[in-house]
């Protein structure tokens, strides 16, 4: 479904992405995982459109990305929850779950799968008209990946979705995950978490200074004694 080969990304002289390659099937979960400054979060913005990559392809069921605007990317079926959220603070959650459903017109459609945000999130249907801003850390990456999910998206691309939060939200949270990834959509989990990350991915791919550094199943990548010395603290 995702076929990235070569991806470059520079900030001015700063090599942040060295040509990197990887791909994310359809109905599959793959993780990126990697150390602060890795380069993951400039690896996702390239795939969403939100920078310009220097060099590479991206190939999204079969056709080139790498040229299209972002707002084409959500009607193609891809959404993006970033890193930090990015809550609309001064509008309620309703009105950002609308906002995550902007480029549909299919009003039913969109009133059904807020109701399916609300059934895998109970806590933001009690806060319904309450403004994003005052919401807790953890009720805000809810909404977020709610937003994101009102796109009706083929693929989820997550950015450090455990960032911040207490262990009992982050379990909440990955339940969700875990349960649209069970409904058949495709995710790229971006963590720093590695341990839950390759807990809950199918495959997983191990980022450093810029480039991949190893792959493998997530299983495996776990038994890994480097992933084990450097991600997991053993
Ligand atoms: N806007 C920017 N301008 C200049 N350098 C940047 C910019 N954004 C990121 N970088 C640099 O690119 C490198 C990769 O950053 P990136 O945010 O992609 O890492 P990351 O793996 O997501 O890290 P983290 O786990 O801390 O979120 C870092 O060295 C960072 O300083
Ligand atoms: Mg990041």
């Amino acid at each position: 479904m995702l076929e990235v080969t070569g991806l470059r990304v520079a900030y001015g002289g700063i090599q942040a992405v060295r040509g990197i390659n990887f791909h994310v099937n359809q109905g599959e979960m793959v993780a990126l995982i990697g150390a602060n400054g890795a380069g993951k979060t400039s690896t996702l913005k390239a795939l969403a459109r939100l920078l310009n990559a220097a060099g590479g392809s991206v190939r999204y069921c079969g056709k080139e990305i790498l040229n299209l605007p972002p707002h084409q990317l959500v009607s193609a079926g891809i959404a993006l929850v970033p890193e930090g959220r990015g809550v609309f603070p001064r509008m309620s959650i309703v009105e950002n779950l609308q906002m995550g459903a902007y480029s549909r017109r299919d009003n039913d459609g969109i009133e059904a799968d807020k109701e399916h945000v609300f059934s895998l999130f109970p806590r933001l249907k009690e806060r319904a008209f309450q403004l994003a801003g005052t919401l807790s850390g953890g009720e805000q990456q809810m909404l977020a990946i709610g937003r994101a999910l009102m796109s009706r998206p083929k693929l989820l691309l997550l950015d450090e979705p455990s960032m911040g939060l207490a262990p009992l939200m982050v379990q909440k949270i990955f339940e969700v995950i875990c349960a649209v990834a069970k409904e058949g959509m495709t995710v790229l989990l971006i963590e720093q978490n590695a341990k839950l990350a390759l807990e809950v991915s199918q495959r997983g791919y191990v980022m450093e200074s810029g480039e991949i550094t190893l792959t493998g199943e997530s299983g495996a990548l776990l038994e890994d004694p480097k992933v084990r010395a450097a991600y997991l603290g053993e």
